[in-house]
């Protein structure tokens, strides 16, 4: 077993079948715990700008910070993010959202074999707790740092679908659902702001080819298949571009407005139909 050389178990692409063999055989055993994070340490440090500056952490009753240090190798200290842009962020993201997507990559919806092979032996219960966990820490998010060559007219198109959607296609505004501010509704969906313009474009596209999935009926499949890829891509660099606003936090329900048309019910949110319209 090559434990020599760390280093190369975070970089993205490449070493997968290594690292699932030392996963197997070194799962959760402090030589591989210690060793990865050091290297993922170091590697964040030569390849990206320092993070900034952490929250004080919050205390923990329980242990739950050591249990998810093998999540944390990949997705940054406190789940704050990996530094490359594909690992994503899952600290302060609404709780029922997080337990979701680890349903959704044990239950084959979502693909990622590496995280899959982790979260298919835990229970239901467990992937809850660990959703929980990671939802109630607090970290400030990084300032927006998408640099793709876009013109002020395409990030102007990208603004309107965000915010006006367009209703001759069938398409509310991105913010109906995931909130006036952006940062997403609880308990179920996710903020659409402090996301790299990677994974924007990552996600995106792969609910355009199938490849990542919600549960049944898949609101945001359809929202993708009603508007235009290039428009796709000025919405990404749109989003990829702001800021966060002062306040972070997911919003407690969802925007009144016009109910969601039935075609766009969401199977991993179904209170977006049920209050969408109805309350203030
Ligand atoms: C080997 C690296 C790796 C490890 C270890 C790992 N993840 Fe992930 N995780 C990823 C990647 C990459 C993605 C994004 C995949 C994609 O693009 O769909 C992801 C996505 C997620 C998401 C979805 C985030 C979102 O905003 O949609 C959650 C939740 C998550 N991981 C939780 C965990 C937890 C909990 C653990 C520990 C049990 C863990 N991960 C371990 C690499 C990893
Ligand atoms: C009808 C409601 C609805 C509308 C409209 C909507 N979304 Fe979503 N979106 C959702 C839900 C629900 C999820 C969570 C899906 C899941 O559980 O996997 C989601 C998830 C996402 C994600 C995944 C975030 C992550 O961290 O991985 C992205 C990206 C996204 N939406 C972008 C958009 C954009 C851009 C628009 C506007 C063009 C939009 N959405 C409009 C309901 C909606």
């Amino acid at each position: 077993m090559d434990v020599q050389s760390p280093t190369r178990y975070c970089r993205r692409f490449g070493y997968r079948q290594e690292m699932l063999t030392l996963m197997n055989t070194w799962k959760w055993s402090p030589v591989w715990i210690v060793s990865t994070l050091l290297a993922c340490s170091a590697a964040a440090l030569a390849q990206s700008p320092p993070p900034p500056a952490a929250a004080p952490r919050p205390r923990f009753a329980d242990n739950m910070a050591e249990r998810t240090r093998a999540c944390t190798a990949c997705h940054g200290d406190q789940g704050r993010a990996g530094p490359d842009g594909y690992y994503p962020r899952l600290a302060g993201k609404p709780a029922g959202y997080l337990h979701n997507q680890l349903r959704n990559f044990a239950q084959g919806r979502r693909h990622y074999e590496l995280m899959t092979r982790l979260v298919d032996p835990l229970s239901d219960e467990y992937l809850g707790e660990m959703a929980r966990y990671f939802s109630a820490l607090q970290l400030p998010y990084a300032q927006p740092a998408a640099t793709n060559t876009i013109s002020a007219e395409r990030l102007a198109k990208g603004q309107q679908w965000v915010t006006q959607g367009n209703p001759s296609l069938g398409v509310p505004a991105c913010t109906q659902c995931h909130g006036l501010r952006l940062t997403g509704v609880q308990p179920n969906v996710p903020g659409l702001l402090g996301l790299p313009l990677d994974y924007l474009n990552a996600q995106l596209g792969a609910w355009q080819t199938g490849q990542r999935q919600a549960h049944a009926p898949d609101c945001m499949a359809e929202v993708v298949r009603r508007i235009p890829a290039e428009d796709l891509i000025a919405v990404s660099s749109w989003l990829a571009r702001q800021a966060l606003p002062a306040d972070t936090h997911p919003a407690p329900r969802p925007p009144a407005g016009p109910p969601l048309p039935a075609t766009l019910r969401c199977g991993s949110a179904p209170e977006l139909s049920s209050t969408a319209g109805g309350q203030p």
